[in-house]
């Protein structure tokens, strides 16, 4: 894991969207896995930046989320569907066939999520995935508990992550009780993976996440074994790590060539 500590959120979403062009510019067919919730919306509006200040093109690009609620209609402006394009995809040049987000409304749940699992391999798999972490340690929408190898399937959700969901439904006994998630086996699969994480309230998750053992009890703990897996925290979600001047210290001592900033 690289683990990298900003003192601030607005400077590590920078430093994500800056990862994020180099591959984009690196690689213009780029597949992207993106993310929902509170933590990528600054990624996101300086993704828009990128593209409408220097030119950053998303035509080549394309997209999978992670998860969506189920029940709700991806026009409903509290699915995840709607914040895609509120917050990203209806600033950016990227082309609406190249967008994929589970299908909350699917009638064969079952074949949609192959099917959804089908449509990662054949783009050629996710070259980069933008995750959060959930204050109970989950990783899109797999909870404690739930399978280290799962595949994009339907998950409920817990009361913690509903409660903190709760506030775009009107409290927490509005929020739909399922999602359609991808599997922590297929965000394993991805070439690389950015997680954010800011804010105290998250720092719990994040220091059993890195420094703890790897178990379904917090799934994000598998990213311990991802082959490439960035962690930007703000300095409060690393304000329980252990190990945190050895992690600033190895990122201040980055070889040139591997530098982003
Ligand atoms: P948040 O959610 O970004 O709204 O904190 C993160 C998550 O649940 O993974």
């Amino acid at each position: 894991m690289e683990v990298i500590i900003k003192n601030v959120k607005e400077d590590a979403c920078k430093l994500g969207a800056k990862i994020i062009s180099c591959l984009i510019h690196d690689k213009e067919n780029t597949v992207l896995g993106l993310a929902t919730g509170a933590t990528p919306l600054l990624l996101y509006k300086e993704l828009v930046r990128f593209h409408k200040q220097e030119g950053l093109s998303f035509k080549k690009v394309s997209t999978f989320n992670l998860d969506e609620y189920v029940g709700l209609s991806p026009k409903d402006p509290r699915s995840f569907n709607s914040y895609m394009s509120e917050n990203l995809f209806k600033h950016i040049d990227i082309s609406p066939e190249a967008i994929n987000i589970p299908d909350g409304c699917a009638k064969d749940v079952l074949e949609s999520c192959e099917a959804y699992e089908r449509n990662i391999h054949n783009a050629g798999g996710i070259d980069l995935q933008v995750l959060g972490i959930g204050n109970d340690g989950h990783l899109a929408f797999n909870e404690p508990s739930s399978s280290l190898s799962s595949r994009t399937r339907i998950k409920t959700l817990t009361k913690v992550t509903r409660k903190a969901n709760a506030e775009s439904f009107g409290g927490e006994d509005n929020v739909p009780k399922h999602v359609i998630t991808m599997g922590l086996g297929t965000i394993m699969e991805t070439r690389s993976c950015l997680l954010l994480a800011f804010g105290k309230k998250k720092a719990e998750a994040v220091k059993a996440m890195i420094e703890g053992p790897i178990t379904a009890s917090c799934p994000a703990s598998i990213l311990q074994f991802h082959q490439h897996a960035i962690i930007l925290l703000d300095s409060d979600a690393a304000s329980l790590l252990t190990r945190r001047e050895y992690y600033m210290e190895v990122y201040a001592g980055k070889p040139e060539w591997q530098k982003w900033e």
